[in-house]
C-alpha cells in the first residue's frame, strides 16, 4: 500500500499487446456496422433512398427508425435520444440510418451511397440565439444562493463586472467509441464495450432488446481512455449493434471511425459566464452575483449534473459571504454535451478565478494575496498533528493505515527537491460561516500551507519580479506568471450512485481473483484497488489477478467517475478480503490455538499466537474445513446528504486540493505562446500509489491547460463541426507541456474515513490547467492599462484580442 509501483498494464500498453474490444479476435461471421449521418442540424427528413446502399458491396442489413420497432432509446436520463432520426433531425451528425456489412470498410463506404433529403430550419447553434429563442431544458434557470447579494454589492467598495466565454473540448480518448454483440442461445445477449459504465451498457441494450437485465452481460477489460465521453456515448454503438446481433444470429461490431467520433458524440459544454462582483477597501469579496449559460447541444443526456457541478464549484476555494447563481441550461442543435472531466466543475471554477484576476487587477494587487485573502478559513491542523488534530468528523486516523508508505515526493522534470506537506497553517482557524453557497461547510480546507509552501518552492514572489523586470525590458515578447488553487468536491451529486460492489475469490492454491464495479481507462483504478487487495490478505501482487469489468460478477454498478472509482470500488474490495480474511483467521485461530482476533496477515504468512503458517497453508486448511473462500463486497459513502433542486445539503464527502503556479510566454506580435514552466502542489491524501497520482496530476494539468490554450471546436454557420480531426483539433503534444514542470504531492492523509485514507485524484489536477489560462491574462496584462479580458481558448487570436483590449484599443 501507499507504494509508487507501475501500472498493472504498463508493459501490455506500451507494447501493443493491452486488447481493446477492437483487438479482440474477430469472431466467424462477424458484421461490421456504420451509421449514415445528417449533414444538416435541423430540419426533417423528406426522402431517404436508401437502395444504394442496400446494393452496396458486402453488405448485409440497412436499417432505418421505420425498420425498428420500437426505436430504442439511447439516453441515459430523458429518454430523448433515438438510436435513428425518427424523421426530425436536431444536429449535423445524427445517426440516420444504420449499414451492417462484412467489413468495417465496405460498412462506410456503403454509408456514403445514400441519398437523403431533408427540409432544413433555421439551426439554433450559439449561446445568443439559444437564449434569444428561450430554448432550454428545464423550465426557467436553476439557482442557488447565500445571503443577500444585491444588498452586499450595494455596499461594496469596489464592484467588478465582466463576462467570460469558455469553450467546449473534445475528449480525444486514443481508443474511439466501440462495442461487440455475441448473441447466446435462448436470445441471451454477450457486449464487450469500450464503457465507463458497463450496467447502462446493459440497462439500455436489455430495453432495446425487450429482455431483463439478466439477459445481458457486459464486459469491459478497459478503455484507452474515457475521460467522461465514454460514460453515455457508448450507448448507441452497443445497442446498435446488439440489435443487429439478435436480428442476424451474427456477432456485430462497430467502431467509430475518428471523423464520426467527433462529429456524432457529445463533448465538454462550452459556457459563458457573467458576474458582478462585490470587494471592500481590503479586497475581501463581499458578494457576487453569477449567471452561467451552458450549451447542452440537442439532448439532455448528463447536462443536468453537469450545470449543478459547475454552480457548486463557482465558489472555488474562496469564502463567499454572499452568492447567487443563477444557471441556465441552453438546447441547441449541437451535438449533445456530455461529461468531461471535472463534469463542469472547470467552467464554475474558470468563472470565479476570472474574477479573482479582474479584481485584482482593478484593486492593482497581487493577484496571489488576493486569492489569499478571500480563501475558506483553514481547517483545525492537519491530520498529522496527532490524536486532537484528528477529531474531525471523520472519526480517529488510524496510524497503521500509513505504515510502510513508500515517499510520495516524486520529482518530475529538472525542478527543485523539497519535501513538502504536513505543514502548520500560519492562519488562525475561523470556525463560524466557513460554508458554501450550497450551505455546506467546509471542514478540510488546507490550501493556506499548500499555498504558502508551493509559493516558497517556486519562488513566486521572487519570480513575479523577474517577470515584471522582464516585461519592462522586452517590448514584443511578454510574460506572465499566475498561481491558482483547486478545491473540488468528491461524491457523485447524485447521491444514490455512491455505492459500490466487489468480488473476491481466493483460489485453493492461494492465488486470489478480484473484480468489482469499477471500470479502467488508464487511470490506474485496478493496480490501486489490487494493492488494497493484496495488502488485506499480506500477500505480494503476484497473488493478485485483475479481472474485466463484468455485470455477471458485480451488479447494480455506478459509471467510473466523479473520480470515485478507488474510493468506491477500493472500499467495496476490502470488505469483500475483509470478509474472507475473517474465515481464514477463524480456521487459523482454533488449529493454532489462538484468539482469532490476534490473527495477522503479512509478509505471505497468517500469524497467529507466536505461531504462523504460509497463505497457501492457510487457504488450504479453509478449504479442507469446508468454508467458503469467496465474499462480495459493498460500500456507501457516508455522511452525504443533497437536495439538488434546493442546492442546500452536503453534496460531497471531502473535498481534494491542489494548487499550481505557472509561468508563461506570449508573443504579441503573433498571439503564439508557450509555457515555460508549471510547479503543482497536489492533495491525494495519503496516496493509494503515488507514481498513479503524479500521472494523472500532470495528464489531468495538461488536459485542463489545453482546453483552455490550444484546443478549439468549431461549428460553421450551418451548425456542422469544422474541427472533426486531428488535422483541425489540436491537443497538446509532448512538446506542448511546461519547459519545466515539477509536480509533488502534498502529504496529509484524508481527515475523513476514505480507503487507507487517500483522496480521490481522477478529475481534480485538471483544474490546475487554470493557472496557465492565467498566466496568459497576465502576460496580456503586461501591453497595456486595461484589463486584457481574455477568453478561452485562449488561442493566438484570442491572446492578440486580449493585447489589445489591454493596449486600450477598442
Ligand atoms: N486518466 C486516464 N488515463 N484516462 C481517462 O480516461 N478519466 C478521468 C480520470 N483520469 C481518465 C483518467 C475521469 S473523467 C475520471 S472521472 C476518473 O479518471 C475516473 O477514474 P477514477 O474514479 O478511478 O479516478
Ligand atoms: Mo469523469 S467526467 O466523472 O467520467
Amino acid at each position: 500500500m501507499h507504494k509508487p509501483l507501475p501500472h498493472d498494464a504498463a508493459r501490455l500498453h506500451v507494447t501493443g499487446a493491452a486488447r481493446y474490444v477492437d483487438d479482440i479476435p474477430t469472431p466467424v461471421d462477424c458484421l461490421h456496422l456504420a451509421f449514415g449521418l445528417s449533414t444538416v442540424a435541423k430540419g426533417r427528413i423528406t426522402a431517404l433512398d436508401l437502395d444504394a446502399v442496400r446494393a452496396a458491396e458486402g453488405v448485409v442489413a440497412v436499417l432505418s427508425a421505420e425498420d425498428l420497432s420500437p426505436n430504442p432509446d439511447c439516453s441515459p436520463s430523458n429518454h430523448d435520444e433515438p438510436l435513428l432520426s425518427d424523421g426530425t433531425i436536431h444536429y449535423a451528425g445524427q445517426p440516420i440510418f444504420l449499414v451492417a456489412a462484412t467489413s468495417h470498410l465496405l460498412a462506410r463506404k456503403a454509408a456514403a451511397k445514400a441519398r437523403i433529403e431533408i427540409a432544413g430550419d433555421t439551426p439554433i447553434l450559439t449561446i445568443d440565439e439559444a437564449i434569444a429563442a428561450d430554448s432550454r431544458f428545464e423550465d426557467g434557470p436553476r439557482i442557488y444562493a447565500k445571503g443577500d447579494v444585491e444588498a452586499a454589492l450595494a455596499r461594496a467598495a469596489h464592484v467588478v463586472e465582466g463576462r467570460i466565454e469558455i469553450g467546449g473540448q473534445e475528449h480525444f480518448y486514443l481508443e474511439g467509441q466501440s462495442a461487440l454483440a455475441l448473441p447466446q442461445e435462448g436470445g441471451d445477449m454477450v457486449v464487450q464495450s469500450s464503457s465507463q459504465h458497463p450496467t447502462e451498457i446493459q440497462h439500455k441494450v436489455a430495453d432495446a432488446l425487450g429482455v431483463p437485465m439478466h439477459a445481458v452481460r457486459v464486459e469491459v477489460r478497459r478503455m484507452g481512455g474515457g475521460f467522461g465521453g465514454k460514460e453515455s456515448q457508448g450507448n448507441h454503438l452497443a445497442i446498435a449493434c446488439a440489435l443487429v446481433a439478435a436480428r442476424t444470429g451474427c456477432p456485430a461490431k462497430m467502431r467509430y471511425d475518428r471523423d464520426d467520433d467527433f462529429v456524432v458524440t457529445g463533448k465538454r459544454h462550452d459556457a459563458r459566464i457573467a458576474y458582478r462582483a462585490g470587494v471592500d477597501a481590503e479586497g475581501k469579496i463581499t458578494g457576487i452575483d453569477f449567471t452561467h449559460y451552458i450549451r447542452c447541444g440537442w439532448a439532455m443526456d448528463l447536462s443536468l449534473p453537469v450545470a449543478d457541478r459547475a454552480m457548486l464549484h463557482a465558489d472555488n476555494a474562496y469564502l463567499l459571504p454572499a452568492a447567487r447563481i443563477t444557471s441556465h441550461r441552453l438546447k441547441t442543435n449541437t451535438q449533445s454535451a456530455t461529461a468531461f472531466r471535472g463534469f463542469g466543475g472547470p467552467q464554475g471554477m474558470v468563472g470565479i478565478e476570472r474574477v479573482m484576476d479582474h479584481i485584482a487587477h482593478s484593486l492593482g494587487m497581487d493577484p496571489l494575496a488576493l486569492r489569499r485573502l478571500n480563501y475558506y478559513a483553514p481547517a483545525k491542523g492537519t491530520a498529522k498533528d496527532g490524536e486532537a488534530a484528528v477529531a474531525t468528523p471523520g472519526g480517529r486516523l488510524d496510524t497503521a493505515d500509513l505504515a510502510g508508505r513508500g515517499s510520495v515526493k516524486v520529482e518530475t522534470g529538472a525542478g527543485h527537491a523539497k519535501r513538502f506537506g504536513g505543514a502548520h497553517s500560519p492562519v488562525p482557524s475561523v470556525e463560524l460561516g466557513n460554508t458554501t453557497p450550497y450551505g455546506m461547510k467546509v471542514e478540510d480546507f488546507i490550501l493556506h500551507p499548500m499555498t504558502e509552501a508551493l509559493a516558497d518552492a517556486c519562488d513566486y514572489e521572487g519570480r513575479r519580479a523577474q517577470v515584471a523586470e522582464w516585461n519592462a525590458e522586452n517590448p514584443v515578447l511578454k510574460r506572465g506568471i499566475a498561481m491558482t488553487p483547486v478545491k473540488f468536491g468528491i461524491s457523485f451529486t447524485l447521491t444514490h450512485l455512491n455505492q459500490a460492489g466487489a468480488l473476491v475469490h481466493v483460489y485453493q492454491d492461494g492465488s486470489i481473483h478480484m473484480n468489482h464495479g469499477g471500470t479502467e481507462m488508464g487511470q490506474g483504478l485496478f493496480q490501486k484497488v489490487a494493492q488494497v487487495a493484496a495488502d488485506r490478505f499480506g500477500v505480494g501482487m503476484d497473488r493478485v489477478r485483475i479481472t474485466a469489468t463484468d455485470t455477471g460478477k458485480v451488479p447494480n454498478t455506478s459509471a467510473t467517475a466523479a473520480s470515485s472509482g478507488s474510493d468506491l470500488n477500493g472500499m467495496a474490495v476490502k470488505a469483500a478480503c475483509d470478509e474472507i480474511r475473517g474465515r481464514i483467521a477463524g480456521v487459523v485461530a482454533e488449529e493454532l490455538q489462538a484468539d482469532p482476533a490476534s490473527v495477522v496477515f503479512e509478509d505471505g504468512q497468517v500469524v497467529a499466537g507466536g505461531a504462523s503458517m504460509p497463505f497457501d497453508e492457510a487457504v488450504k486448511r479453509t478449504y479442507m474445513a469446508r468454508v467458503s473462500l469467496s465474499a462480495t463486497g459493498y460500500y456507501k459513502t457516508p455522511k452525504i446528504a443533497w437536495d439538488r433542486i434546493k442546492g442546500q445539503g452536503r453534496p460531497f464527502f471531502y473535498f481534494a486540493y491542489g494548487v499550481a503556479c505557472s509561468e508563461v510566454v506570449i508573443d504579441t506580435l503573433t498571439g503564439e505562446n508557450r509555457v515555460l514552466r508549471t510547479d503543482i502542489l497536489h492533495d491525494a491524501g495519503a496516496s493509494l500509489n503515488p507514481a498513479l497520482d503524479i500521472g494523472q496530476i500532470e495528464g489531468g494539468f495538461v488536459q485542463g491547460a489545453g482546453w483552455l490554450t490550444m484546443e478549439e471546436l468549431v461549428w460553421d454557420d450551418a451548425g456542422r463541426l469544422r474541427t472533426h480531426a486531428p488535422s483541425t483539433y489540436k491537443i497538446p503534444a509532448c512538446s506542448d507541456r511546461p519547459e519545466l514542470f515539477n509536480v509533488a504531492l502534498w502529504d496529509d492523509p484524508n481527515r475523513e474515513d476514505t480507503i487507507y485514507r487517500s483522496k480521490a485524484v481522477g478529475e481534480p489536477p485538471f483544474m490546475l490547467g487554470i493557472s496557465v489560462f492565467s498566466a496568459l491574462g497576465n502576460a496580456c496584462a503586461a501591453c497595456g492599462p486595461q484589463f486584457p479580458d481574455l477568453q478561452a481558448p485562449a488561442t493566438p487570436e484570442a491572446v492578440l484580442a486580449a493585447v489589445k483590449r489591454a493596449k486600450g484599443a477598442a
